[in-house]
């Protein structure tokens, strides 16, 4: 019988073993070259201090949250979610990616298809994509990471580009959603999640470039203190006045929230205008066993 959850809770092997949370910018990628070398040696230190983490949850599977730069869908076809089901994903086309060493990163399509299956059965509609590229957001955190070797990636994208978007509160729903679908998964494997994007940034806009470093301290805060409600509420209220940018913190919620909204740990924050964002690298690694 196929399993589900309308069918009974199948045995249960499958650990969530870590949540965790970094920002992305292109020109991390175009510009690292011309960057003051403390700048470099900080940011290689930041990404380290997830990526160590990640790396001692031993994951076998990587769900990643981040959204799609036009990449995959535009205004024509615009999902406010998709799940990547394809057993492979293509690698980043960006010019200023070509150096990333991965051209194709594997996917796992039993539990992206376990996660699809359980969303609709609680009322979930979300796209579903066979064959998926991944952008700079979801690669480049994995290429500074040094993950190796990586782990089978099940994208999660979230329209954070384009008004209307999911709201806030959905966005921690379907972090619970997250935690449900790994722990009645029937496969033998050790699940992560990583949420890319934020925090603070304006991007095509007449604030190009502004980072607001006091919302972004103050988001950090509302991860911190574990009140999902709190939370939703201040991202509600800020949200609209702190760059375009900074609506990829929904990838957050939605991490934080599929680890019980505990808190994610802040391992550094710093505004980097060379890059135009404010920069925070965070985990919740209290799943690991
Ligand atoms: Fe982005």
């Amino acid at each position: 019988m196929h399993s589900s959850p309308k069918f009974g809770r199948p045995p249960t092997v499958a650990e969530f073993v870590g949540a965790f949370a970094a920002s992305h910018a292109p020109l991390i990628a175009r510009d690292w070259d011309r960057f003051p070398d403390a700048l470099r040696a900080r940011i290689t230190a930041s990404y380290a201090s997830v990526g160590e983490r990640i790396a001692a949850a031993r994951p076998d599977i990587l769900i990643e949250v981040a959204p799609d730069h036009w990449t995959n869908f535009f205004i024509d076809n615009l999902p406010s979610v998709c799940i990547g089901v394809g057993a492979v994903h293509e690698g980043p086309r960006e010019p200023f990616m070509t150096a990333f060493p991965h051209r194709t990163l594997r996917g796992d399509t039993a539990f992206g298809t376990h996660l699809l299956s359980t969303a609709l059965a609680r009322g979930f509609e979300p796209s579903v994509s066979h064959q998926l590229c991944l952008d700079h957001g979801f690669c480049l955190p994995l290429w500074k990471m040094n993950l190796d070797p990586l782990p089978a990636i099940v994208p999660l994208i979230l329209n954070d580009l384009e008004p209307p978007m999911p709201s806030i509160a959905r966005c921690a729903a379907w972090g619970t959603l997250l935690a449900e679908a790994i722990a009645s998964y029937p496969g033998d494997a050790r699940i992560a999640i990583l949420a890319s994007g934020g925090l603070s940034h304006s991007i095509g806009e007449p604030t190009m470039g502004v980072i607001d470093a006091e919302f972004d301290r103050n988001c950090i805060a509302a991860f911190e203190r574990s009140d999902t409600g709190a939370l939703v509420g201040f991202l509600d209220a800020a949200l609209p006045h702190v760059g375009n940018g900074a609506h990829e913190v929904r990838n957050w919620v939605v991490a934080h929230a599929a680890a019980g909204g505990h808190g994610f740990a802040l391992l550094d924050y710093y505004a980097v205008p060379e890059v135009y964002v404010g920069c925070a690298w965070a985990a919740w690694d209290g799943g690991v066993r």
